[in-house]
This record gives C-alpha cells, sequence and structure tokens, in this order.
C-alpha cells in the first residue's frame, strides 16, 4: 500500500520530523517490482533502518522501506558456513543468531543498528572488523531494468566505510540479500583492540567466545554511543581521515599523544573525534541539538530539531577542524 505525505521520523535513527510525499514497504523481490512500476518518475529514497542518514527537508519523492527477511544455508563444510541474509533483517539480530548458532566472523560488529542490506554499502566496520572480512556476495535489483545482478567481493570494491554503491553506482541498484561466510570452529578471536582487551580483563576472561567478544563490544557500545531510542543520533557523523604521515607530524609538534593508526599505502587514520575534542566542540550544547558529551564523532538531537540544524553544524566543525589542523573532515553520514 502506498501512504501520502507520511512523517518519518519513527523511520530515522536522528529521529527528524521531515516527510516523504509517498511512502511504501517491500517484503520480497516481487513486491519492490510491484512498487517501482508505480514509482511515477518519482526521486527513490530507500529506506533500511535509517541509521546512516540525515534528512535535511521534507522528501519530495517516494520513500521505499525494506522488509526483506531470510535466513538461509547455503553451504557448508567442516570448518565454515555461508549464510544468504535477507536485505530487511535487522543487522544485530543477525549477529546474535550467529552467535547462538556458534558461528564466528561477526561478534566484534554487535549492537550496529540498522539492516542487513546496509552493511556493505558503507562496508560497516567496529573493532578491527569490518563486513568485508566475511562477505561473499550479494545479490542487487536494477531500478532501471528491474534486473537482479550478483555481485562479487572484488565488484563491490570495499573500502574504509565504502563501496561501489555509496560512489559509481549511487542510487542504482538495491540490495536484496547478503551472503556472509562464517567460522563453525577455530573461530578467529579478535580482542586486540584496546577497550575490548581492557574488557576482558575487567571480568577475568582469558580465552574469550565469540559471545564473550560480542558483550565486550556490547559494553562498551553501551557506554560510549547515545542510543538512538534515547537520542537521536546516526553513530560517528564524520569519518576518520586518512592523511599523510608528515600531517601527522606537524600535529605531533604541538600534540605528542595524537592518536594515530597505521593505514595502506603508508597513510595514517587520524581520529576524527579527537580533532573535534581538541577543537572544542565536544559536548557543545545549542538548545536541542549538539555534539555528544561522551564522543565528540557522534552529533545529536536532545528533542526535534531540523536536519539543516545538524548539517549546519558539522559544517561549521569541518570549517573549524580545516583551520586549527589543515585537515578537511568527511561526512560519513548520507545526507538527504
Ligand atoms: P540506512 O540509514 O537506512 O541507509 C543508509 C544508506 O544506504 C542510504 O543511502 C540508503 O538509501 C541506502 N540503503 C539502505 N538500504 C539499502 C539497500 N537495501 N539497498 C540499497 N541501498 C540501501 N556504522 C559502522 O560502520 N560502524 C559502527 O560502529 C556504527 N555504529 C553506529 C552506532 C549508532 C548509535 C548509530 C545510530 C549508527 C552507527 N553506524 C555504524 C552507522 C549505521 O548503523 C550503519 O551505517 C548501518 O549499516 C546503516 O544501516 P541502515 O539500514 O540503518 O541504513
Ligand atoms: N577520541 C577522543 N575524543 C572523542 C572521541 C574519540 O579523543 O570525543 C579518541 C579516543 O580516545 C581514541 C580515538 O579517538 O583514542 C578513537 O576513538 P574510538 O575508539 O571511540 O573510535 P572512533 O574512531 O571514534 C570508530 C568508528 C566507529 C566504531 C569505532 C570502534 C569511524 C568513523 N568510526 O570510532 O564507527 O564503532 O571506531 O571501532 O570509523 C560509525 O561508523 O558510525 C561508528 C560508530
Amino acid at each position: 500500500m502506498i501512504q501520502e505525505d507520511i512523517s518519518l521520523k519513527q523511520y530515522n535513527t536522528f529521529g527528524i520530523k521531515a516527510k516523504a510525499k509517498r511512502f511504501a514497504t517491500f517484503s520480497s523481490k516481487a513486491e519492490l517490482s510491484e512498487i517501482l512500476n508505480q514509482r511515477n518518475n518519482d526521486e527513490l529514497l530507500i529506506l533500511g533502518g535509517g541509521s546512516n542518514l540525515l534528512l535535511t527537508k521534507d522528501f519530495d519523492g517516494f520513500a521505499i522501506r525494506n522488509e526483506i527477511k531470510g535466513f538461509e544455508v547455503v553451504s557448508e563444510d567442516n570448518n565454515t558456513v555461508s549464510i544468504k541474509v535477507g536485505s530487511g533483517e535487522v543487522w544485530h539480530e543477525f549477529v546474535l543468531r550467529c552467535i547462538d548458532n556458534n558461528y564466528g566472523g561477526v561478534e566484534n560488529l554487535s549492537l550496529i543498528p540498522g539492516s542487513v542490506g546496509a552493511s556493505p554499502m558503507q562496508n560497516i566496520g567496529a573493532y578491527g572488523v569490518e563486513i568485508k572480512d566475511v562477505f561473499i556476495e550479494l545479490e542487487a535489483y536494477h531500478i532501471e531494468t528491474g534486473k537482479v545482478k550478483v555481485f562479487s567481493h572484488k565488484e563491490c570494491r570495499f573500502g574504509y566505510r565504502e563501496s561501489v554503491f555509496k560512489r559509481e553506482l549511487k542510487g542504482e541498484y538495491i540490495i536484496v540479500s547478503v551472503t556472509y561466510r562464517l567460522t563453525k570452529n577455530k573461530h578467529q578471536i579478535k580482542a586486540s583492540y584496546g577497550a575490548i582487551l581492557s574488557e576482558l580483563e575487567n571480568n577475568q576472561i582469558d580465552s574469550p567466545t565469540i559471545k564473550d567478544i560480542s558483550n565486550a563490544v556490547i559494553t562498551i557500545r553501551s557506554s560510549k554511543l547515545p542510543d538512538p531510542k534515547e537520542i537521536g543520533n546516526a553513530g560517528s557523523f564524520f569519518k576518520n581521515p586518512v592523511v599523510e604521515k608528515s600531517i601527522l607530524e606537524k600535529i605531533q609538534e604541538n600534540y605528542e599523544n595524537v592518536p594515530n593508526y597505521p593505514a595502506p599505502n603508508g597513510l595514517v587514520k587520524l581520529a576524527a573525534g579527537w580533532l573535534i575534542e581538541q577543537a572544542g566542540w565536544k559536548g557543545k550544547t545549542f538548545g536541542n541539538y549538539g555534539v555528544h558529551k561522551k564522543q565528540a564523532l557522534v552529533l545529536v538531537n536532545y528533542s526535534d530539531c531540523t536536519g539543516e540544524n545538524i548539517l549546519n553544524l558539522s559544517t561549521q566543525i569541518i570549517e573549524d577542524v580545516k583551520d586549527r589542523f589543515g585537515i578537511t573532515l568527511e561526512r560519513e553520514v548520507n545526507i538527504v
């Protein structure tokens, strides 16, 4: 059923009150095809969980929400299992189901909001793991022709918070399923991320299981990231900048302990949250919106601010960080 002039507030984790001219949900490829037949040349907005989205105005087009479900083991051997998952499944529920089945590989990605179908969009990552590490292939519906194409790992061109679907093929495909390969035994436990190690130590766990890792990640995340059910947000608003070593060295002249991590091709990744905090923005509040108190990389809507408020704040932060450090922060969140 197509609804008209409906509020998208409950469909975006920022809790922005923008409206869509038309709105529908789909729970299969056939339903998707059916509603796209009624598109009438409207601009499309594909919604998963709306957790990486900033709506800056009413959407004068057709917003379609993905509810394609499914969890199917497509092959397995003694050590691994391949699972094809409907793109409208909730990501964290998928993670918990894997852990219950003792399937390893996604436990470090516990508690990331949103849908399975958006996981390859920006190659979601946290605590030393990215979706590309367990990804096999995905099926995507070509909006113009209605044909379904299978994309291999290589064709998705994953990068840090990047894929071909955020760049060259932006707006052309709707992801309908994703297939992941997980381990059934000999799990590769990734606990080297500092906060995970100390969380395990606090609980006196020496040989963590995938469930222990998931629990540690959930505890760490809950301690610093705001729960969108309480405070509107979309996680990290900016990407961590990847820069030449000379830029790091310049900052180190004034700040000896600037956090930095090795990146491919001899570059270094800096922590945008640290740069924003040094620039004095952490915890700043402007009436009903601001910068989160515990994590400067997260912009927050305390109650009914507009998407424009958040967008303008992000522009001010970009300009200030550029003036102070010579680094231009890039937004991670999709702006509509
Ligand atoms: P949406 O916001 O609905 O969509 C994101 C973009 O993808 C939009 O452009 C949309 O049109 C498009 N899209 C969605 N589904 C499809 C589809 N099926 N086919 C084609 N296009 C589609 N991200 C991380 O990587 N790591 C984190 O640790 C992390 N932590 C977060 C913590 C919080 C509290 C929040 C609120 C967000 C966090 N995020 C994180 C960001 C977000 O959860 C992820 O990017 C997630 O994958 C978005 O999923 P979604 O279904 O909500 O996407
Ligand atoms: N930091 C500060 N001040 C802050 C925030 C961070 O100084 O206000 C410093 C921390 O002390 C630490 C460093 O910055 O030295 C990194 O901080 P943290 O470990 O919290 O991670 P992050 O770089 O801020 C990234 C991802 C998160 C992901 C975590 C854990 C990006 C843009 N963000 O955050 O992903 O969950 O690492 O792996 O890469 C998201 O993409 O939405 C997201 C939440």
